[in-house]
């Protein structure tokens, strides 16, 4: 009898309209021209140290605003606030609509803050407000900024200044950690909402304690 070997498990070479494999959602709230403020959902967003790197469509509101202050909030939402956050999408505060948001259905929103559902409260180092609902809110200034592509994006790198958390996502027992268990971020991945499951297993990784991490943006904050 004859047996045929399975085939070797390979790759095929697509190509996705998009590569929005998961990341966290972030909800950016920014100050417009008027003193007024805008919050912005997007998800190109990575951390190292206490900076994020942020990607961001360069006709946004948002980026418009950055560019003009320097300053922001990331309030991360949890995954049970996916409602709040789909509310803004296919929402801009720039007014008029870009054309490219027009055709895919986007409309002009001044009132960011009220249509998510989240309350406006005042932040501590920078002018953008941060949405009291979210369980984790980062104020931050602009360090760097670049042009992606052929300019249609752009590339922040942003320097977290003020770390603010709700307690019940904090390890017990300690000062200045979040608990993996209890922190639930939201995910997009392909223009889809998830959530995490539960830890896989123990990672070897996590033999490094926290503190090892810690850069002198921390003690920087504090001035
Ligand atoms: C869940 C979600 C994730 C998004 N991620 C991004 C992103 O990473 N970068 C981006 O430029 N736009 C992203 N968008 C689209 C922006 O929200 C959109 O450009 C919006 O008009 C920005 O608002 P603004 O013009 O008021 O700044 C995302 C939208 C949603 C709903």
């Amino acid at each position: 009898m004859t047996t045929t070997a399975a085939p070797p498990v390979g790759h095929t070479a697509i190509e996705p309209g998009i590569l929005y494999l998961g990341t966290p959602v972030v909800l950016i709230s920014t100050t417009n021209a008027d003193g007024s403020a805008n919050l912005a959902p997007m998800s190109s967003a990575f951390w190292l140290g206490w900076r994020g790197i942020l990607g961001l469509d360069g006709t946004s509101r948002t980026t418009e605003n950055l560019l003009r202050t320097g300053e922001c909030v990331l309030n991360l939402p949890s995954a049970d606030q996916a409602d709040a956050v789909d509310r803004l999408a296919l929402t801009t505060g720039a007014d008029p609509v870009p054309q490219r948001k027009q055709h895919r259905g986007y409309r002009h929103l001044a009132e960011k803050f009220a249509r998510a559902g989240l309350t406006p409260v005042p932040s501590d180092v920078v002018s953008a407000p941060r949405a009291a609902e979210c369980p984790v809110a980062m104020e931050a200034v602009v360090e760097a900024s670049h042009g992606i592509g052929r300019g249609n994006a752009s590339c922040f790198e942003v320097r977290v200044v003020r770390v603010w958390v709700h307690d019940d996502i904090r390890t017990p027992g300690s000062a200045n950690r979040i608990d993996p268990d209890r922190w639930r971020p939201l995910i997009m991945s392909f223009q889809r909402f998830y959530g995490l499951g539960a830890q896989l297993r123990p990672s070897r990784l996590a033999d490094i304690p926290e503190d090892e991490y810690r850069t002198p943006d921390i003690e920087r904050a504090r001035t």
